[in-house]
């Protein structure tokens, strides 16, 4: 019964959104296969390069506060459904806008994450924060320095007026139990989805599984679809480096793959740069900027094609000019 509601749901979600389905079923990226991938020892330790003894990640129980009110929502309106709206809603390819990655970049100089309690700087600034960090950390893998440079962009969806609760904040598996590992777990409980049984099959792989909506998701997708060379390890990283409830707390175990538990000392490694670049200096941009326009050229087309909103207005246009234009070949 279990599978047949999995293939069901698949089924559905697939047949409405070509290119996110093809994409989320692939494991391998053909361009991957010949790139030497720097292969972290096993032992890699939760150490952060941290020259401050700051804490992080300390959430206020003050329900007044703007991180408090964030996962309020997040937690409350994350269902299956919404996130399969969500997938459908920014999945075709006749709705996007073409920015370079140093545009995107400048596109987030006024977001500041409201789920963090740790950081009141642009993300424009964080995202150059988080690249310094991983060039220090492996010097010679120059992919895990641009996943650095790139891994907040999808942020850009608040340009798209999406609520906060759908781009930023700690990720969730959606169409399964919620773990008590998670932040702010009581908070679940006014999920519509709250008690219903998981739709997965065991061990099925976080690549087939639906996560509540942000920027994680929508940024892979997009990389994804304008053929990055990027390897694998930095396509994975981008996508779930916000699922803190498993990299960090080992929460959901039951649905991680093989892949999965490969590629967490990947989350982990990164999870290092990323959070903890939020004690450091502000750079200077200036000079470390041709370096990292290097590594863009490298791995990504000059311009990437983010995916829009689909409305009701663009669908009645779309189909619209497809039949004048049938008409006018007739
Ligand atoms: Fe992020
Ligand atoms: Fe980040």
């Amino acid at each position: 019964m279990k599978t047949y509601t999995v293939i069901g749901v698949t089924l559905l979600f697939f047949s409405s959104m070509p290119i996110i389905a093809g994409q989320s079923q692939s494991t391998c990226n053909p361009a991957v296969e010949n790139t030497v991938i720097y292969q972290p020892e096993e032992d890699i330790q939760d150490e952060p390069l941290c020259r401050s003894q700051t804490r992080l990640r300390e959430y206020p129980n003050d329900e007044t506060s703007p991180v408090f009110q964030h996962y309020k929502n997040m937690r409350s309106k994350q269902t299956l459904a919404y996130v399969l709206l969500q997938k459908k809603k920014y999945s075709n390819l006749h709705s996007y806008i073409a920015l370079s990655i140093q545009e995107a970049l400048q596109a987030l100089k006024n977001f500041v994450d409201p789920s963090d309690p740790d950081v009141e700087l642009s993300n424009n600034i964080h995202n150059y924060q988080t690249a310094e960090r991983c060039r220090k950390l492996l010097p010679n893998e120059d992919w895990f320095h641009l996943v650095g440079l790139i891994h907040d962009i999808g942020k850009i969806l608040y340009t798209f007026d999406e609520p906060t609760w759908a781009i930023v904040g700690d990720t969730f598996p959606v169409g399964h139990p919620f773990s008590q590992k998670c932040i702010y777990p009581d908070l679940f409980k006014d999920n519509t989805d709250y008690g219903n049984a998981t739709i997965y099959e065991e061990h099925y792989g976080f690549d087939n599984v639906h996560f509540s909506w942000g920027h994680d998701e929508y940024m892979y997708h997009v990389l994804r679809h304008n053929k990055t060379t990027l390897p694998e390890e930095a396509l994975y990283i981008i996508r779930y480096h916000s699922f803190y409830p498993w990299h960090q707390h080992g929460a959901y175990a039951e649905l991680a793959s093989e892949k999965d538990i490969k590629m967490i000392k990947y989350l982990k490694l990164f999870n290092q740069c990323d959070l903890y670049s939020k004690t450091d200096d502000v750079l200077d941009y200036e000079s470390i900027k041709g370096y990292y326009d290097k590594l863009i050229k490298k791995y990504l087309p000059a311009k990437l094609k983010f995916f829009k909103p689909t409305t009701q207005k663009f669908y009645s246009q779309y189909h619209f000019s497809v039949f004048f234009n049938c008409v006018r070949i007739i």
